[in-house]
């Protein structure tokens, strides 16, 4: 776990990753194929004509092509975001298909999973509330934010039009309906919604309508909670449960809401997703917010990457979850740098729930729990999962019973007990749910020692609490050391919920972690906003512990992961677009990272939950959000499109990979010369003359100029960054690496406009 060990060798985890294509099988497979929209043959009225023309072609079957069927292959047509289409074909049809004219790339689809621990809560305390400046304004009133997930319940007070005024005129969605969505659910906050299942039923057969709806209705509450974490109204809940009253709310209270559902219980489909990018480019929207898990591969190969351009291009900011499989390095996914790859952190809020052992010791936990407690004062046997079956003559082994898998406890050694299980392998919840149905009254959850000391706080089924790997262990010696004379007791202690937590924030354990690896010299996550422990709107059709025999309701529920943390910066970007409507997104990705903070409410570089060591770019990015600095940030750093072809020329892809993410022609001759990190660095234009001093942290750098003077508003002005390296104090191992890390940092005096900059310095192999 230590966090000072060396980072591994980037340059040794280029993926090789090729177009599944002419492989094993001729099994039918959905593919995403880009097509260069100015090749369609004028024979063909429209471009679906062409494109079912060419499978049929590439499929061997219609001879030359150019014949019309109904009811052809085609699974959705993409024409804003993207050019092409999805369709069902034989690895064999896509190579054919790749090689034909006309066509840019054949991409097979994938499928991604929701950037969520799964951590709910019933009814608890509620996110403070935004600034004034930001709850008075009618900012982002104008905008349209995408949430592209599960769907939305559409009746959830969150979601009012209250006082709203009207749809915005450049709005061009739709609202679709379908079971349980009404044609009129949709009003002026929520403007419009649509369902995109036809990639999932192509590969997964047609879906359980039982088990979820063939509409924009949210059957999950991971995308009612996004959408209300981004543009939520206030709302005044009362609490039941003795938590404390507030106020909930969006970071983007007028901001409206499109919602593209995408995810289903087969999960997330890549043809689908593009689908959605595609129709959100042309519906309108400000801002696309994507709380999915990526996948690494080469951009030319990543649908989300490649909608997401699309996006860009069109001025629509793109923010995505960093994914939830930290605290381990090389991580992060959806990488592509035209997106913000938000992690995720804590806040100064926690929800303490303490085990008290029958020794005396106290071991802290964390809970949400809300239901009928322990009895006070009551010491309760303690019994370990992972020796509870082998007391019995069930067929569970030891290792399933540690981890309170399904079925695996014996109800007469755990009845009436408080059940330690191991985390891992099924979900926290389903663990809790395993010990009440065997009997017992209570659960421990225990980090391992890979866990680390990362804890997050679910609402279970029965009273439990999870502890981190340190407290895990003492648990167990504690149990083991147990006779049946003195057997080992223990109770667990709600405590509701505390504020004011120190230190916070502090980099949440799953939060996943750089380098980036797709493109190391880009550091990911770009920045972290709250993605632990979130209290947002949660659908009343679904059970907060997401787990079928959970029949509890709940109008707000609290999860965690990167999924949450995602749709914070979203909202935020909606707000910068509002007071900057110039901006393009990576004026406004810029501002949001250049203001971000690294020190924590105890003055001290936020730390790492897992470890508790002090965490480094390669956990937060440029640092944690900071909405108030982000609207004023002095300077931004822009990036044209332009840019982004230059940095693909310089990962050597060719001009057919790059047209395949950028569907235009790349001359990449002069951007193999120039090199793609010369981003200008202008004014914000709400100051007629600015001033900004170079200063430089770290000690290593150099460059020049070191003082920048703006005369206008608007103004560009290069500088440059010369790194030296110094050579090491001891001889390094050959093949090893360094990393040192520091920040380019531009002041007025008023504004400090921070770039961390990470070099690694890698010895030779011999
Ligand atoms: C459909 O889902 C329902 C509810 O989850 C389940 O009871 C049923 O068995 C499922 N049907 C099929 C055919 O899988
Ligand atoms: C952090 O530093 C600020 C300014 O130096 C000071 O006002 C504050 O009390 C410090 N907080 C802590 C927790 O040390
Ligand atoms: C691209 O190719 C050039 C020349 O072969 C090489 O120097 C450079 O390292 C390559 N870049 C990447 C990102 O692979």
């Amino acid at each position: 776990m230590a966090k000072s060990a060396p980072r591994p060798l980037l340059l040794l985890l280029a993926v090789a990753v090729a177009v599944a294509v002419g492989g094993v099988s001729g099994e039918e497979r959905t593919f995403i194929v880009r097509v260069d929209a100015d090749a369609k043959p004028s024979i063909f009225p429209t471009h679906a004509h062409w494109y079912e023309a060419a499978v049929t072609a590439a499929a061997g079957g219609g001879g030359g092509g150019g014949e019309w069927r109904e009811g052809g292959p085609l699974i959705h047509t993409y024409s804003a975001a993207f050019h092409g289409f999805s369709a069902r074909m034989s690895p064999a049809a896509a190579a054919a298909l790749a090689a034909a004219p006309g066509v840019a790339a054949v991409v097979p689809e994938r499928v991604r999973h929701l950037a969520t621990t799964r951590s709910p809560r019933f009814l608890g305390l509620l996110s403070s509330p935004p600034s004034a400046l930001l709850a008075d304004s009618d900012f982002g009133a104008d905008l349209v934010i995408a949430i592209i997930d599960t769907g939305i319940s559409p009746t959830h007070r969150s979601f009012h039009d209250r006082g709203l005024g009207p749809v915005p005129p450049k709005w061009r969605g739709v609202c679709s309906s379908g079971p349980g969505f009404p044609p009129n659910s949709c009003n002026r906050k929520l403007v419009g919604a649509r369902f995109f299942s036809a990639g999932y039923e192509a590969t997964s057969g047609r879906m359980n309508e039982t088990a979820e709806v063939r509409s924009p209705l949210d059957n999950d509450g991971h995308g009612t909670h996004t959408a209300s974490i981004a543009a939520g109204r206030y709302v005044f809940p009362a609490s039941t449960l003795g938590y404390a009253r507030g106020v909930a709310a969006g970071m983007a209270p007028k901001a409206r809401l499109a919602a593209y559902k995408v995810c289903w219980v087969g999960g997330c489909f890549d043809s689908d997703i593009l689908a959605a990018f595609d129709a959100a480019v042309a519906d309108g929207v400000d801002v696309v917010s994507l709380s999915v898990g990526g996948v690494v591969v080469p951009y030319y190969l990543d649908a989300i990457a490649i909608g997401a351009f699309g996006a860009t291009e069109a001025g629509i900011v793109v923010s995505a979850s960093a994914g939830n499989g930290g605290p381990g390095g090389l991580t992060v996914t959806n990488v592509a740098p035209w997106m913000a790859t938000v992690g995720a952190g804590s806040m100064d809020r926690a929800f303490p729930a303490n085990v008290r052992l029958g020794n005396g010791q106290v071991l802290d936990g964390v809970s949400v729990y809300g239901g009928p407690a322990l009895q006070s004062g009551k010491m309760y046997e303690l019994v370990y999962a992972g020796t509870s079956s082998s007391a019995s003559s069930s067929a569970a082994d030891g290792y399933s019973a540690s981890m309170c898998l399904d079925g695996s406890l014996d109800p007469a050694a755990v009845r009436g007990k408080i059940v330690v299980c191991d985390r891992g392998v099924n979900s926290r919840a389903a663990k809790g749910d395993v010990v009440h149905r065997a009997g017992g009254v209570g659960m421990v959850l225990a980090n391992g020692v890979f866990d680390g000391e990362g804890l997050v706080a679910d609402c279970h089924v029965l009273p439990a609490t999870a502890v981190g790997a340190a407290a895990g262990e003492k648990l167990r010696k504690y149990i083991g050391s147990s006779t049946r004379q003195a057997p080992a007791t223990g109770t667990i202690l709600f405590e509701g919920t505390h504020l004011g937590v120190r230190p916070a924030p502090v980099v949440a354990a799953f939060s996943a972690r750089g380098p980036n690896p797709q493109s190391p010299e880009i550091l990911k996550p770009d920045l972290i906003a709250p993605g632990l422990n979130i209290l947002a709107a949660w659908p009343n059709g679904v059970g907060p512990a997401g787990i079928p025999s959970d029949g509890r309701r709940t109008e707000f529920n609290i999860l965690s992961g990167t999924s949450m943390a995602c749709p914070h910066v979203s909202g935020l970007a909606a707000l910068l677009k509002a007071a900057h409507p110039t901006w393009s997104p990576a004026a406004i990705k810029s501002a949001l990272m250049t203001t971000a903070y690294i020190k924590d409410n105890s003055n001290g570089t936020m730390v790492d939950e897992s470890t508790g060591v002090v965490a480094d770019v390669f956990d937060f990015g440029a640092g944690h959000v900071d909405p108030m600095r982000a609207m004023d940030p002095g300077l931004v750093y822009d990036i044209t499109p332009v840019d982004y072809v230059n940095f693909l020329c310089n990962l050597n892809y060719t001009e057919q990979n790059i047209r395949a993410i950028t569907r235009r022609p790349a001359d990449c001759r002069g951007a193999r010369r120039a090199g793609h990190d010369e981003d200008p660095l202008h004014t914000d234009g709400d100051q007629r003359r600015r001033r900004a001093g170079g200063v430089q942290r770290g000690g290593e750098g150099a460059g020049g100029p070191r003082q920048l003077a703006f005369r206008r508003d608007g103004q560009k002005l290069s500088f440059t960054v010369r790194v030296e390296a110094a050579a090491p104090r001891r001889k390094m191992e050959p093949g090893s690496s360094q990393v040192r890390s520091g920040a380019v940092t531009w002041s007025d005096g008023r504004h400090a406009v921070n770039t961390p900059v990470v070099v690694t310095v890698q010895a030779p192999l011999q």
